[in-house]
């Protein structure tokens, strides 16, 4: 059975202390996650050593980093390496983000870079793809979300593969308050997986994760999450406020 996820994903936001109060928050509310159910929270770096001795008790819950280097060492000021992660404890990377695609030019070379050095510290990439409203327009999402996935993930073995999360993000949808339709979701999550049992074969395939993102609030999550190949969310703006996150948790199959 699929892992069923609601990853968390705060982006630069918060201070220290709001991290700390969200976290208290979030861990003393009521929810009960079951055997293939998960909840990973995705925090800005420097609060990673917090928030993962902060989830240590509550089992089902994972801190992510929401970015790595690929070079394990080295004359890099500024950026933080995968082993590093690993040496605090971090088991989930998000890797190729819309925002670092755009912003920081992250290629997808450079990305399978980042998923292989991922896998190499034995975390889980949750790698994110997505196409931006004038693909959506032009109709040829599903080709541009496919060769998103063949140049960072198919250098993968099979073995390799089985280990990653996809986050399906409309460019469109992401902090927009427009959301992909639930059919609109399924389609290219059906389409994703469509892809990789090419690529894979069908057991495989039908073993991954593929999580929707783009404006998942509380009040869509549900309807969302009950497309048969829509595996979760991860969600921003709404997963910095502890009730529409705990209704997210709560809509997972
Ligand atoms: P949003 O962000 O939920 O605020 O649209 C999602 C994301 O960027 O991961």
């Amino acid at each position: 059975m699929r892992k069923q996820i609601a990853a968390a994903n705060w982006k630069m936001n918060l201070s220290w202390s709001e991290a700390e109060q969200l976290l208290n928050d979030l861990l003393s509310s009521s929810y009960h996650l079951s055997e293939n159910q998960q909840v990973i929270i995705s925090v800005p770096a420097i609060y990673i050593p917090l928030a993962i001795q902060k989830v240590a008790e509550k089992s089902g819950v994972h801190i992510a980093a929401q970015n790595c280097y690929p070079k394990a060492n080295g004359a890099f000021t500024g950026e933080i390496s995968a082993p590093m992660l690993a040496s605090v404890g971090v088991k989930h990377i998000v890797i190729g983000h819309s925002e670092r695609r755009e912003y920081f030019n992250e290629s997808d070379t450079f990305l399978a870079e980042k998923v292989n050095a991922t896998l190499a510290i034995g975390s889980t990439p949750i790698f994110c793809c997505g196409e931006p409203l004038a693909i959506r327009e032009a109709g040829t999402q599903n080709e541009y979300v496919a060769k998103q996935i063949e140049a960072s993930l198919f250098q993968l073995s099979a073995d390799e593969i089985s280990k990653v999360v996809i986050a399906y993000e409309p460019i469109w949808a992401i902090g927009t308050g427009k959301t992909a339709t639930s059919d609109q979701a399924q389609e290219i999550h059906a389409y994703i997986r469509s892809v990789l049992a090419k690529q894979y074969g069908e057991n495989i395939a039908q073993s991954i994760s593929i999580l929707y993102g783009g404006s998942v609030k509380a009040n869509n999550a549900v309807e969302i999450f009950s497309q048969p190949d829509v595996d979760g969310g991860l969600v921003g703006g709404a997963s910095l406020i502890v009730t529409e996150f705990n209704a997210i948790i709560n809509a997972l199959k």
